[in-house]
C-alpha cells in the first residue's frame, strides 16, 4: 500500500495549518521577542506600534487571563516574559493587526528597556555556577572504581557536538477562533494536541473541556513540534480568547530559527577501560546538556542519554552522569533520536580513541562488544531478542567488510589528493517512552451504515506516514479493503489525554489501541452473523469483505452485515484503549523495565575527503534494519532515508552557532548549511534483517522514526578515519559537526589539534 498523502502531496493538495480557510474578521498575528539574552525587563514602549496602521491590539503578560506557564516538566517558563527575559527571542508580546504584514511591520516599533545581566552560552560554565535545569542523574553497573585496575588499557577523552535546527518545512503556528459558550478552537501544528489543550486551558484559567486542539497533519515536527509547538498555540488561543476573533499566528522562517529551540549541544568527558583482548571493561562518563533557558524537555532527553551510553555494547562496569544545565538560549529539545544519538557518539568517539592509540581497526572493539541476550542493560533490564550480533554479521557478509576496507586501503596507497575512510555504526535504541505513563494511546472507530469506516487515534501525522499505518491495521483487522476506512484529523475532543507523536512509539501505542477497537467491532459483528445467519460464532471470519463459514462463503458479506447489525441495534462504534504491557521504572534506584522493546542494525559508512581542499563526499551507506515484520516498507524505507540522512548532515555540514551575547549567527540558510539532494550518499543500499518482529510491535513491525538517524555518526568517523588516511599523526578532537574547515585545519594545520571550539559544542565566535 502506498502513503495515502502521496498523491495529495504531489498535486499539492494536502491541507496543512496555513491551507486552512481563515474565518471573515480574522486577525494576524506577530510576535515580538527579547532583543537581549538575559536582563531586567524594566519598560515596553508599545505606543508607536499601537498607532500603526491595522493594529488592533497588542498583548503582553499583563493581558494573561490565567497562570502566565507553559513548562512540560517544570514550571519554568512563562508564554510572555514578565520581570525578566532569558535568552534572545524569547516572545514578550503579541501584535494583532488585520493583515500579517501589518503585524509583522508594528512590531518593528516596539522597543524594550532592559537592564542586561550576565549571559552564559557554556554548559560547563553554567554547571561551575549551580546552574541546573534539575538535580543530575547517575546510572551505574558494576563498579568502575575496582574495574579500572584490570584494564590493560585506559583512555580519557573529551567528545563534543552541536545542535541542531529541525527546519521542518512548515514553520510553527496556529489559528484559534471562540467557539460558543466561551471556549476556543485551536488549530496547531503540534506533534502534541493534549499539550497545547492543556497549557492554553492553564493560560487561559478555564478547564481543558473549552479548549479543543485539531491537527490535520505537520509538515514535518522531528520532536521540534513535541512541546514547543505550544507557545504558538497559546499565544494565538490567548487572542482569540480575549478579543473574541479569530487569531492566525504563522512564524516567518526567521522567526522559527532564531526563537525556537533545537537539539541539545553537549560537552562530554569519557574514560574507557578495555581488556589486553580488547573486552570493554569499564566506562565512565560525565554529560553536560546544554539545555538552554528553560526546562522544556531536556530532563527526559538528558534521561534517554543515559539510557543510550552505551550504545549496542556491553560494558559491565559502568558510571554515566549527566548534567542538565541552564544557559542564555532558547531552550533546547526533543529532536530524532532525543538524547540518544548524543550519548552514543561519546561511547564511539571513546572507542575511536582507543582504537587510534592500541593501532587496531574501531571495528574491532565494536564487533567484540556487541550486546547478547541474558545481559543487562546499565538500567537493569535484561538484553532479550538482541539482533545486535546478527545485523553486524548480516553487514559485514552482505557488504563484505574485510575486502571492502582492503580497497580502501589499496585505494589510499594509489592517492594522494583524496583519502578514503571507512566506519561501521552499530545501533540499539530503546521504544518507549522513558516516562512509563506515557506509554498509552486510545482510538475511536466508527462504522458507518454504508459499510465506511472512521478512525480517531492520537497519533498525528508528520509525514512519518502514521497515518496509512492506521488505516493498514484497521483494515487487516476488520478484513475490508483499506480504501473503505479514513483516518480522521486528531482532535482532542474525540480522542483525549493524548502522549504526544513521538518516541517513535506513536505507530506502536496508537496502532494497538486501533487493532483493540477494531477486534471488538469485529468479534461483535461476528456474533451477529452467527445469530443471523443460524451458524456457528467460532467458524466465522472475515476476509476481502466476505464473510467465511469454515472457510467458505456464507450469505452475506461486510456491507449487508453492517447494515443489518445497524438495524439490529447492534453497536458500531468502540472505542479502546491500550497501554503497553510490563514497563516500570524506579528513579531512586535508577533501574527497571523501561523499554518496550530494542531496535537494531549496523551502518557501513565510506566517506572520501579531498586533501587539498578539506571537502569530502559520503560514498556509500550500507546497512542492515531490524524492520521486524514491516508491513509498510516503503514508508519504512524512507524512514531509514529520512533519518540516515538528517543524521549525516548533523555530523557533518549543520552547525549552530551562537555568539556569547547568545545571538544565533547561523540564522538563515545561507548560513546554516542542510543536506540537500546532492548530500545523499551515491550508493545507499537498505537491507531488511529478517526477523519475526515484537509482539509490542504492531502487527510486528518495529517502530522506525529515529533509529536510523544514529546511522548518521558513522560519517563522523568514516571523515575522520580518511583524514588520518593522509595524516597519520592527526587527532582530530570529536568535535561534531567536522566542517570541511576542521577537516582542513586536520589535514594542513598545526599538531596536535588545537580548534577554535567551546564548550557549548559550537564555533566560538567573538560577540560582534
Ligand atoms: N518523519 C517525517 N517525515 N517527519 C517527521 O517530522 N519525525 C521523526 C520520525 N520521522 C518525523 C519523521 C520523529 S522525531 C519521531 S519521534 C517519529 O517520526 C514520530 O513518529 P512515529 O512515532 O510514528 O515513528
Ligand atoms: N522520547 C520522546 N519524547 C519524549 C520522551 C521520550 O522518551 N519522553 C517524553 N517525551
Ligand atoms: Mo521525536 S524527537 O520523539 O518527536
Amino acid at each position: 500500500m502506498h502513503n495515502l498523502d502521496a498523491a495529495g502531496h504531489v498535486r499539492g493538495e494536502s491541507q496543512y495549518l496555513d491551507d486552512i480557510p481563515v474565518q471573515r474578521g480574522t486577525l494576524h498575528a506577530a510576535v515580538y521577542g527579547s532583543p537581549l539574552a538575559h536582563g531586567v525587563l524594566q519598560g515596553l514602549h508599545l505606543e508607536r506600534a499601537r498607532r500603526a496602521p491595522g493594529v488592533v491590539r497588542i498583548l503582553t503578560a499583563a493581558d494573561i487571563p490565567g497562570e502566565n506557564q507553559i513548562g512540560g516538566i517544570v514550571p519554568d517558563e512563562p508564554l510572555l516574559a514578565e520581570g525578566h527575559v532569558h535568552f534572545q527571542g524569547q516572545p514578550v508580546a503579541l501584535v494583532l493587526a488585520e493583515t500579517e504584514p501589518q503585524a509583522r511591520a508594528a512590531v518593528k516599533l516596539i522597543e524594550a528597556d532592559i537592564s542586561p545581566l550576565p549571559i552564559i552560552t557554556d554548559p560547563r560554565v553554567a554547571a561551575a555556577q549551580g546552574e541546573l535545569i534539575v538535580p543530575p542523574r547517575t546510572f551505574r553497573l558494576g563498579d568502575p572504581a575496582t574495574a579500572w585496575a584490570e584494564c590493560a588499557h585506559i583512555i580519557e577523552g573529551t567528545a563534543e557536538n552541536g545542535g541542531q535546527e529541525h527546519l521542518y518545512i512548515e514553520t510553527q503556528g496556529a489559528y484559534a477562533y471562540p467557539t460558543d459558550g466561551g471556549g476556543v478552537r485551536v488549530h496547531s501544528s503540534t506533534q502534541g494536541p493534549t499539550a497545547v489543550q492543556r497549557h492554553t486551558a492553564r493560560v487561559l484559567g478555564t478547564g481543558m473541556h473549552k479548549v479543543e486542539v485539531d491537527v490535520v497533519r505537520l509538515g514535518g515536527g522531528f520532536g521540534g513540534k513535541e512541546d514547543q509547538a505550544t507557545t504558538w498555540g497559546a499565544l494565538a488561543a490567548l487572542g482569540a480568547y480575549v478579543l473574541r476573533k479569530p487569531v492566525k499566528l504563522v512564524l516567518p522562517r526567521h522567526d522559527d530559527l532564531r526563537m525556537t529551540g533545537k537539539r541539545h549541544p553537549y560537552t562530554s568527558d569519557f574514560k574507557l577501560g578495555l581488556s589486553a583482548d580488547l573486552k570493554l571493561l569499564a566506562y565512565e562518563v560525565t554529560f553536560y546538556q546544554n539545555a538552554g533557558a528553560a526546562a522544556d524537555l531536556s530532563p527526559a532527553v538528558l534521561e534517554r542519554t543515559l539510557f543510550h551510553a552505551c550504545n549496542t555494547y556491553f560494558i559491565p562496569n559502568v558510571r554515566a552522569t549527566a548534567y542538565s544545565c541552564r544557559t542564555n538560549l532558547p531552550p533546547n529539545t526533543a529532536f530524532r533520536g532525543f538524547g540518544g544519538p548524543q550519548g552514543m557518539f561519546v561511547i564511539e568517539s571513546a572507542i575511536a580513541k582507543a582504537a587510534e592509540q592500541l593501532g587496531v581497526p574501531a571495528y574491532d572493539i565494536q564487533r567484540r562488544n556487541l550486546l547478547q541476550d541474558g545481559q543487562v542493560f546499565p538500567y537493569g533490564q535484561r538484553v532479550q531478542d538482541c539482533n545486535a550480533t546478527q545485523s553486524w554479521q548480516t553487514a559485514a557478509e552482505k557488504f563484505q567488510l574485510e575486502q571492502w576496507q582492503a580497497e580502501v586501503d589499496r585505494f589510499n596507497q594509489t592517492h594522494y589528493t583524496r583519502k578514503r575512510g571507512l566506519a561501521v555504526m552499530p545501533i540499539c535504541f530503546g521504544i518507549s517512552f522513558t516516562k512509563t505513563a506515557m506509554n498509552q494511546a486510545r482510538a475511536l472507530v466508527h462504522i458507518y451504515t454504508d459499510g465506511t469506516v472512521g478512525v480517531s487515534t492520537g497519533a498525528v501525522e508528520m509525514g512519518q506516514g502514521v497515518n496509512t499505518k492506521m488505516v493498514q491495521v484497521a483494515a487487516r483487522t476488520l478484513g475490508i479493503s483499506p480504501g473503505r476506512v479514513r483516518l480522521e484529523t486528531t482532535n482532542t475532543t474525540r480522542v483525549a489525554n493524548t502522549s504526544p507523536s513521538a518516541a517513535s512509539a506513536t505507530a506502536d501505542l496508537n496502532g494497538k489501541a486501533v487493532e483493540m477497537a477494531c477486534q471488538a467491532l469485529r468479534a461483535r459483528l461476528m456474533r451477529h452473523a452467527a445469530d443471523e445467519l443460524k451458524l456457528q460464532y467460532e467458524g466465522l471470519e472475515i476476509r476481502d469483505e466476505q464473510v467465511l463459514d469454515a472457510g467458505r462463503p456464507a450469505d452475506t458479506d461486510w456491507e449487508k452485515l453492517v447494515s443489518s447489525a445497524y438495524w439490529k441495534r447492534v453497536s458500531l462504534t468502540e472505542n479502546a484503549h491500550y497501554a503497553t504491557p510490563d514497563l516500570w521504572f524506579d528513579q531512586t534506584q535508577e533501574k527497571g523495565n523501561p523499554f518496550a522493546y530494542h531496535v537494531y542494525g549496523t551502518a557501513v559508512v565510506q566517506a572520501t575527503v579531498d586533501t587539498v581542499r578539506g571537502t569530502y563526499d559520503l560514498d556509500a551507506v550500507r546497512l542492515v534494519h531490524d524492520f521486524g515484520q514491516s508491513f509498510t516498507p516503503g514508508i519504512d524505507r524512507g524512514q531509514i532515508e529520512g533519518g540516515l540522512v538528517q543524521g549525516l548532515g548533523w555530523m557533518t555540514m549543520e552547525e549552530l552557532i551562537y555568539n556569547q551575547e547568545g545571538r544565533l549567527l547561523s540564522n538563515a540558510l545561507s548560513t546554516y548549511k542542510v543536506p540537500d539532494l546532492y548530500s545523499v550518499p551515491a550508493v545507499l543500499d537498505v537491507e531488511f534483517l529478517e526477523t519475526p518482529g515484537h509482539p509490542n510491535a504492531i502487527l510486528r513491525a518495529k517502530a522506525v522514526g529515529e533509529p536510523p538517524l544514529m546511522y548518521g555518526l558513522g560519517a563522523y568517523f568514516a571523515i575522520r578515519n580518511a583524514v588520518r588516511a593522509f595524516r597519520p599523526e592527526a587527532r582530530p578532537a570529536f568535535s561534531a559537526p567536522i566542517t570541511p574547515e576542521k577537516v582542513l585545519l586536520n589535514l594542513h594545520g598545526p599538531l596536535p589539534t588545537t580548534q577554535p571550539v567551546t564548550s557549548a559544542g559550537s564555533a566560538a565566535v567573538p560577540a560582534s
